[in-house]
Parts: C-alpha cells; sequence; structure tokens
C-alpha cells in the first residue's frame, strides 16, 4: 500500500501568516522593538543561541540566499546567523538560476517554497523582492534593493543603543546621498521614535512618497541642503557611499556630493559624544575623511559585527519565535 506523501516543507505546520521582512514601514514599532532586544540578546549570548530565541524545527531549516548583487557583510552574517541557529543557508548568484535566463520569479519563489524554510534576497529592483514575496509561501527577507536596507538599520540601531543608549528621543544625522540606507533610516526613525535630520543634495533627496509617508506618520524627519545644519547637536552621524551598486552615473554624483563628505570639521559639529556610522564598504577620501572613519568616535567595525546579531534576530523572528 501507497504511504501518504510527506507534505512539502512549506506546509508542514504552518498555518499563521507568513512573516516577510520586507521594509520597516510595515511593521507594528513593538514587534520592532522585540526583534532589536533579541539581537541585543543574541549578541549578549555569543555563538550559541539562547533556547527561547531558537526557532522550532530549526535542526532541519534551509535559508536560501540569493544575490543579484555583490555583497560582504550581508552574505556572511546572513550565512553564519543561520549555522548559529541551527539551520543550514545555501548562498546562490542570480546568474547560477534559471530566473537568468528567464524563468519567471513566481514560479522560481513557489519552488523554493517547497525546499527551504526562508529566502533572503538581495536584489536590483525592489519589485522583484515583492514579486517573490508575493508568491512565496515561505518568508522572504530584505537584503537590499534598490529602495531600501532594512536588515541594515536593525543592526544600526543595535550599533547606537550599545554605545549611546536607547534610540527613542534621540537625535541622529544622516548626510549624503539619499539612497537606499537612507530610505530605512526614515522607516526606522517614524518605528522608532527618533529625530532624523537628512541632509542631501537637492538632486538626491529620497524618493518623495516616503517623506510624505513620513509626514503622515507624524515622524520627526527633517530634510535640508545643509550639513552644517543637520549635524548640530546629534548624537550619531551616519552617511554612505556616494555611488551605489548599479548607479551608473558616478561623475555627476561625486560633484553632487562632494560638499556633504564626513571630515573632522562636520563631525565638530555634533555631540561631543556622538558616534560615526556607515553601513560599509566605504570610499575613504570621499564621503568620509579616513580620520573620521578609523578614528574615536567610528563605530563601524561594531556594525558590521552587529550585522551577524541582527540577522539571527530576524531569521528567528521570521521563523516564529
Ligand atoms: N552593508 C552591507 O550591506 O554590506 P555588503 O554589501 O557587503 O553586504
Ligand atoms: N547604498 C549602498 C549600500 C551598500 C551596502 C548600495 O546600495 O550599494
Amino acid at each position: 500500500m501507497l504511504t501518504k506523501a510527506r507534505p512539502p516543507k512549506a506546509a508542514r505546520g504552518r498555518t499563521k501568516a507568513v512573516r516577510h521582512f520586507l521594509d520597516l514601514d510595515q511593521f507594528e514599532p513593538a514587534t520592532l522593538r522585540r526583534i532589536v532586544d533579541m539581537a541585543h540578546a543574541m549578541k549578549r549570548a555569543g555563538r550559541r543561541v539562547p533556547k527561547e530565541y531558537r526557532p522550532k524545527n530549526i535542526d532541519d531549516a534551509i535559508l536560501v540566499m540569493i544575490f543579484e548583487k555583490p555583497s560582504t557583510r550581508t552574505r556572511l552574517s546572513f550565512d553564519i546567523a543561520m549555522r548559529q541557529l541551527g539551520g543550514q543557508p545555501i548562498a546562490l548568484n542570480h546568474s547560477d538560476l534559471q530566473t537568468g535566463r528567464g524563468e519567471p520569479v513566481s514560479d522560481t519563489a513557489k519552488v523554493l517554497s517547497r525546499y527551504a524554510d526562508a529566502i533572503m534576497l538581495r536584489s536590483n529592483s525592489h519589485a522583484t523582492l515583492l514579486e517573490y514575496a508575493t508568491h512565496a509561501t515561505i518568508p522572504v527577507v530584505n537584503g537590499l534593493t534598490d529602495f531600501s536596507h532594512p536588515c541594515q538599520i536593525v543592526a544600526d540601531i543595535v550599533t547606537f543603543e550599545e554605545s549611546k543608549g536607547p534610540i527613542k528621543g534621540r537625535k541622529i544625522s544622516w548626510v549624503g546621498d539619499g539612497n537606499n540606507v537612507a530610505v530605512s533610516w526614515m522607516h526606522a526613525a517614524v518605528k522608532f521614535g527618533f529625530t532624523l535630520n537628512l541632509a542631501c543634495p537637492p538632486q538626491l533627496n529620497p524618493e518623495k512618497s516616503v517623506m510624505d509617508w513620513v509626514r503622515r506618520e507624524g515622524g520627526d524627519v527633517t530634510l535640508t541642503d545643509d550639513a552644517d545644519a543637520a549635524v548640530k547637536g546629534s548624537d550619531c552621524v551616519v552617511t554612505d557611499t556616494w555611488v551605489s551598486m548599479g548607479q551608473t552615473d558616478a561623475p555627476r554624483r561625486k560633484q553632487l556630493l562632494g560638499p556633504y563628505a564626513v571630515d573632522d570639521a562636520l563631525m565638530k559639529r555634533a555631540a561631543k559624544d556622538a558616534v560615526f556610522m556607515h553601513c560599509l564598504p566605504a570610499y575613504r577620501g570621499h564621503e568620509v575623511s579616513a580620520s573620521v572613519i578609523d578614528g574615536p568616535q567610528s563605530v563601524v567595525f561594531d556594525e558590521a559585527e552587529n550585522r551577524l546579531h541582527a540577522q539571527k534576530a530576524i531569521l528567528a523572528w521570521c521563523l516564529g519565535v
């Protein structure tokens, strides 16, 4: 007699809504707070994940990671995070997959949902991420798109809080390109209740729809072209590369962003004990001087380390913790 086939992984024990991690603006503040607190706890616990934060059935869980763009930190921190949680990662470049030859994302998302337990995607277009999330029956995590980089900001908040205490009510300045990382900072300012002053050249302001959303939500986010004014009295100064992955107008961007370089003079406008953050990779002598990024106020390597602790918390949440 035939035995009944085992249901696909995606169907096993999953009756609740799929926990995608797509963008911070879609979360209840309490859920994000819990993920950040879990990341702090993961860090305190080192490599041994506390029992209460280990997802059920993690021992046979698989994370599939797909990269349409290069990555050092996101790739390694998710890989190691999944192993430390007790599961297994599989990393693929987009060109390894049939999507590179035109197979629909919708079919790919359905197929991966039959093999794995979560998908982490770094995509050129945010629309691709949303398409994966629409068709996958397992959690999809945003590992950076042209629009946003939410996992980075979870790590950044952990980093801020471990050096300066709770982020609620504090003042953060973003100086430079109004890019994907800036958008996730804007989402976070609303959800965690801190002030965010952005200084960008007007041609490179963040997408208008994001500022419109901030205003509707009553967030404390300002936008200026004056870096000195934005940084004044801040607890933290953040910047990022002038040319993000996939951007082709480097000479124009460098010209527009020249006045927004973070140097010692700009850091002096911030609070005396302010920290400097940068998601990395950084280009010394462009968006930040070597004296700042390698100086005493810089916490960039704590920030990079905290990607690991943050990814463990994000994956744990996606997998039901
Ligand atoms: N900060 C960050 O996402 O780095 P990678 O591009 O190396 O993943
Ligand atoms: N804004 C940068 C972030 C890199 C982690 C980019 O998209 O290339």
